[in-house]
């Protein structure tokens, strides 16, 4: 059995760089059969387009065969515990699990309850998401080479985001200096600059990481509308302004709440590079947990 990848810290960085060579060389030459004969199962108890779909095609293009367990009609919904779920799915000799919660910390306890497979963190409430850590480095350091000492804004509703969580760890870990940007209420208590003001922080920086508002996670209405928070966090082109800064999204996008329609088609999105790179960074991902 391999390793598990439940949250970023997981992995060291001589590991990323293994699975970002892996990677690029899923990028340029396609998979070869490398998981011929593996079974990948997602079991996804949130929603999702990206992440799901993403590690199904990396996992098929490794020669791999792909279970997608429709949660809906699983037996935890019959009152079977997560726990039994996961032994049970276990039993049948998976070699990866992709699981995605709504609880923070299940797939760090699964992994506890299983003897054949793997587990992999597709998203875990709003604490980690470290698959799209990963493949967000992975496309800046194809953007810029290093990445050392480049700047980069989190914009947005940090606090509530596990994507959030998983990029500040490993984007300082390789000597991007990040900075968090939103209203009080959305930022962590993080020891990063913080700025409430995006003008600012935009004539500071090289890439910016815009984030939906996580409205599901909040209990209480956070601020008066989504388009009041628009009108001082939205990125669009009158605040670029001829600027070169990269902007990188993990989706779903809510079109002209922190990003307008320009600027997600402009020239400064990387927003379907990251997509597209997610797929070779999860071949990498499953190449590095699966074959070492
Ligand atoms: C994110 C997620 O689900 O954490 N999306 C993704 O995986 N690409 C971000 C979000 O939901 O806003």
């Amino acid at each position: 059995m391999g390793k598990h990848l439940t949250s970023i810290g997981d992995l060291e960085n001589w590991e990323v760089e293994k699975i970002f060579e892996y990677a690029e060389e899923f990028l340029e030459r396609g998979g070869n059969g490398e998981l011929k004969g593996r079974v990948v199962i997602n079991v996804f108890f949130e929603n999702s387009t990206r992440t799901r779909s993403s590690f199904e095609m990396a996992a098929k293009k490794l020669g791999a065969e792909v279970i997608n367990l429709d949660v809906e009609r699983s037996s935890t919904s019959k009152g079977e515990t997560l726990f039994d779920t996961a032994a049970n799915l276990d039993a049948m000799g998976p070699d990866a699990i992709v699981v995605r919660h709504r609880w923070a910390g299940v797939p760090e306890l699964l992994s506890k309850y299983l003897r054949h497979s793997v587990i992999i963190n597709g998203g875990d409430g709003a604490h980690q998401h470290p698959t799209q850590a990963l493949l967000d480095l992975f496309t800046l350091r194809r953007k810029w080479g290093d990445v050392k000492g480049k700047k980069i804004a989190i914009v947005g509703d940090i606090r509530n985001s596990r994507v959030a969580n998983s990029d500040i760890e490993l984007l300082t870990r390789f000597g991007v200096e990040v900075t968090l940007v939103g209203p009080p209420q959305f930022l962590p208590q993080l020891p990063l600059p913080k700025s409430y003001k995006l003008e600012e922080v935009l004539d500071k920086v090289d890439g910016v990481i815009a984030l939906r508002t996580q409205t599901e996670r909040h209990h209480s209405p956070t601020f008066a509308s989504l388009h009041d928070f628009a009108v001082l966090y939205q990125i669009n082109g009158e605040k670029l302004k001829g600027r070169s800064i990269v902007i990188l999204h993990p989706g779903p996008v809510n079109r002209n709440v922190e990003l307008s329609d320009e600027v997600v088609e402009g020239e400064n999105s990387l927003i379907l590079e990251q997509v597209k790179n997610g797929v070779a960074v999860r071949m990498g991902i499953l190449k590095y947990l699966l074959e070492g």
